[in-house]
């Protein structure tokens, strides 16, 4: 299969492009687009051929479900069984935005979409283009991160390429992604409303809004049977390189992540490390492979560039990397998790 690529403005889409890729859609084929928070892969989230596609593409496990894509809040009914008040609520709050609801599941979405599950996680996209490309579908879109299962989620165009050329119809360019990470997956058929990803809404702007959230904080295991969420398998979002997330306050986490970075290259290891902007001099003249995911009072700017700092320190094929921590507040949760993920479980919590 050839992979076409269609650049677009999303300040000024071009509308016979979007017609386009509207039409591979509607064909059963599989388009990957912009969204604020990464790139997706898309296919007619009615047709379960089209979304055994994804799964094929991906080497995604059936057992792991999709998002379903919506132009409209207005159209959730189209999908979910039941529309609770609190969905209504979060939609008027959120929506267009990166907050995935998960909802009973409507009779028109084909089990392939939710791994045979009863319940269906929804959002509408912020994107122009995926709000565009969904809206010419006409058709609500399935679509999970366009990378290889496992790899690190694109956020550029030619993320989605190096993962998956030869295996989609289309990738619609729309520049890199402003959020960066993925969206908050929240759950409402729980008793207490529960985040079962942290991301691009924070849980303290869901609290604003619900009084009581819960987060899920146990990440299962792979290999685990009952699966709450299966993206929260610990490790996932993986670099090519091993992984090591250093937590602690700024003081001690610095001299320690410098010890063990000079006790690694010692050993013969190509080390990277990732970090704040203003830790950059504190490593300056060292022989290790530096790169800031930005400063650490703007997490914003980190999520945006988390996953390509990622792949930069993949690409200068440093065989470890470590990684600062940037707390826990906003989307420093969110920062975390991916991090925590990538290193699969290798966390060092450095004393003050
Ligand atoms: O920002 C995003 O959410 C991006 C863009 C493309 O929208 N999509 C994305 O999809 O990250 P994916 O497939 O990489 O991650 C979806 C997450 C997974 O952790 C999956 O297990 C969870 O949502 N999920 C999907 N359906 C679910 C359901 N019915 N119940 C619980 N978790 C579900
Ligand atoms: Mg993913």
């Amino acid at each position: 299969m050839q992979t076409a690529m269609f650049s677009l403005d999303p300040q000024a889409i071009d509308a016979a492009l979007i017609a386009r890729a509207a039409e591979v859609v509607r064909a059963g084929g599989l388009v990957a687009f912009p969204t604020e928070t990464v790139y997706g892969l898309g296919a007619n989230a009615l047709d379960a051929q089209s979304v055994a596609g994804i799964f094929a593409a991906k080497d995604r496990p059936a057992h792991d479900p999709l998002i379903v894509h919506l132009a409209d809040a207005a159209d959730l009914p189209r999908v979910v069984a039941d529309v609770p008040e609190l969905a209504r609520t979060l939609a008027a709050h959120f929506w267009p935005g990166p907050l995935t609801l998960v909802l009973p599941r409507g009779a028109q979405i084909p089990p392939e979409v939710t791994a045979g599950g009863e319940t269906v996680a929804v959002r509408v996209p912020s994107h122009p283009v995926a709000r565009a490309l969904i809206r010419a579908a006409g058709v609500p879109i399935a679509a999970p991160s366009a990378n290889r299962f496992g790899r690190l989620s694109p956020t550029r165009a030619e993320d989605v390429l190096a993962d998956l050329e030869g295996r989609i119809d289309l990738i619609l360019n729309g520049g890199p992604t402003p959020v960066g990470v993925e969206s908050t997956v929240l759950s409402l058929v729980t008793a207490v409303p529960t985040i079962l990803r942290p991301g691009g809404v924070s849980r303290e702007r869901l609290q604003a809004v619900l009084k009581t959230v819960d987060l899920l904080s146990k990440p299962v295991s792979p290999g685990t049977e009952r699966v709450v969420s299966p993206g929260m398998l610990s490790q996932h979002y993986a670099p090519q390189a091993a992984l090591t997330l250093y937590q602690g306050p700024a003081e001690a986490l610095l001299p320690a992540m410098r010890e063990a970075a000079l006790n690694l290259r010692a050993e013969g290891h190509r080390v990277g490390l990732l970090l704040a902007e203003e830790d950059l001099d504190f490593f300056a003249g060292l022989p290790l492979i530096l790169r800031a995911a930005g400063p650490r009072q703007d997490l914003a700017v980190v999520a945006r560039q988390l996953f390509a700092t990622l792949r930069a320190l993949d690409a200068a094929a440093v065989d470890v990397i470590l990684a600062r921590d940037f707390g826990p507040a906003g989307l420093g949760l969110a920062i975390r998790d991916r991090l925590t993920r990538a290193a699969g479980g290798h966390v060092v919590t450095v004393a003050p």
